[in-house]
């Protein structure tokens, strides 16, 4: 009898952390837009070939400035932390580094600044074959979060096929021929992600840490500027929520036709950010994305305090 009652004890421990550890990811809020009425509107064409946009559409999207210039994008992933592409940063030190958040136009005078205290870039970037080209950046101070002000959700799932409505963001050129035109307001454009194999076929150096995207019709792609932005999408499943997919890092040109842009696989680093913003001090914790919906977790919890009811009769 008392050795049931020490197991009971040592089994309740264990069963309120993960009580606790279920509510507190359930609690995290990313991805999810204040209006839902842009997600109806799928067929807009949308840079290079894409179009204007407001923040409320991508409120996760950050532009990262050195010396008051725009250097590349980024996102927030919680009100500590911004990620973006290490290539942006070759060479750079944090003193002059600072994120904008909130808007959509470069132009606007009340332009909210905010120091980063701490970048870390991939130990294993490769600026050459531009692998492992991703970045985390520690605000000095935490950001306040709103409708214009929302973390990108991050996802393991790593399966093309799981996503849908996928689109990239961004201050960087519009136009290579010519005037390279740089616009004050965010551009959007909507893009295709292609199998792995395909875009090996089509890109030399392609590495597993990266996957592509593009668009049917020559001219819809990211381009320089851009970089560091992230490509999100909706799942098949739930086009409620927004997911960081991919981070702008490169391509052969911009908009050629079957030549996608290249994307940094965000799946492949999640550990590797839970570690060093764990080691940073200010932990990002995801939430765990096991293609299983969120209701499984909810019956989970509830399931968790039915078994608790019965061990504490
Ligand atoms: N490397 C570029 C930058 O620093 C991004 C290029 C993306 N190119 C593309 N075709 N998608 O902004």
């Amino acid at each position: 009898m008392k050795g049931w009652r020490d197991r009971r004890t040592g089994l309740l421990l264990p069963l309120t952390l993960l009580l606790f550890w279920e509510h507190n990811s359930l609690a995290l809020i990313c991805g999810r837009l204040a209006s839902t009425r842009f997600q109806q509107q799928n067929n807009v064409s949308a840079i290079m070939g894409g179009n204007p946009t407001n923040i409320s559409e991508f409120p996760w999207h950050v532009g990262i400035m050195n010396h008051r210039n725009l250097l590349c994008g980024g996102s927030i992933l919680s009100e500590w932390w911004v990620l973006s592409a290490s290539h942006c940063f070759d060479q750079l030190n944090n003193s002059n580094l600072e994120v904008i958040h909130g808007r959509d136009d470069l132009s606007t005078k009340e332009m909210k600044y905010h120091k980063v205290d701490k970048l870390i870039l991939h130990p294993k970037f490769d600026d050459w074959l531009l692998d492992n080209d991703i970045a985390l950046l520690l605000l000095k101070s935490p950001l306040n979060l709103s409708i214009n002000r929302i973390p990108i959700c991050t996802s393991e799932i790593s399966d093309v096929q799981t996503w849908k409505n996928c689109w990239v963001t961004g201050w960087g050129i519009t136009n290579i021929s010519g005037i390279k035109t740089q616009p004050t307001k965010l551009q959007k454009v909507k893009v295709d992600l292609y199998r792995w194999d395909w875009c090996g076929y089509v890109l030399p150096l392609l590495t597993k840490n990266m996957l592509c995207a593009g668009t049917q019709n020559a001219g819809m792609d990211a381009c320089q500027g851009d970089s560091g932005g992230a490509l999100v999408c909706n799942k098949k499943r739930n086009i409620a929520t927004w997911y960081q997919v991919g981070i702008v890092s490169w391509g052969m040109g911009c908009g050629k036709e079957n030549l996608p842009g290249v994307y940094t696989k965000v799946s492949r680093y999640l550990k590797w950010i839970t570690k060093q913003t764990a080691k940073a001090g200010k932990p990002y914790v995801y939430e765990q994305d096991t293609a299983c919906p969120l209701v499984i977790s909810c019956w989970v919890i509830l399931f968790l305090y039915f078994v608790m009811f019965l061990l504490t009769w």
